[in-house]
């Protein structure tokens, strides 16, 4: 597992890349690391059958390698002084309607 170092990493004047969109990217590899860290654990205690203990050590070291990745992208995201978002749902979630502010502007 990758240790937390936790060190903003100024940007050289070479980086190009946008840098909300980057944070924005990796927070989708982060939603998405975290439910394969879900995913494996939920594979692990449901494997069931003949096979089943084989299988069932497999998924805890499957889960432990996405919670690596995830860790990576929460560290960078960090680094670049973004926020993580640990919701595995990410921000793939209905948001709310807006609040109507028609009033507002007469
Ligand atoms: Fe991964």
């Amino acid at each position: 597992m990758l240790a937390c170092t936790s060190k903003r990493v100024p940007q050289t004047d070479d980086y190009k890349a946008n840098r909300a969109v980057v944070i924005r990217i990796l927070n989708e590899a982060l939603a998405t690391e975290i439910v394969c860290v879900l995913r494996y654990k939920r594979h692990h205690y449901m494997a069931k059958g003949i096979h089943s203990l084989a299988v069932e050590e497999e998924f805890p070291e499957h889960a432990k390698e996405e919670q690596g990745h995830a860790d990576k992208s929460a560290e960078r995201i960090t680094q670049l002084d973004g926020e993580p978002n640990f919701d595995p749902a990410g921000d793939t979630q209905p948001k709310p309607f807006p609040i109507c502010r028609e009033r507002d502007s007469r």
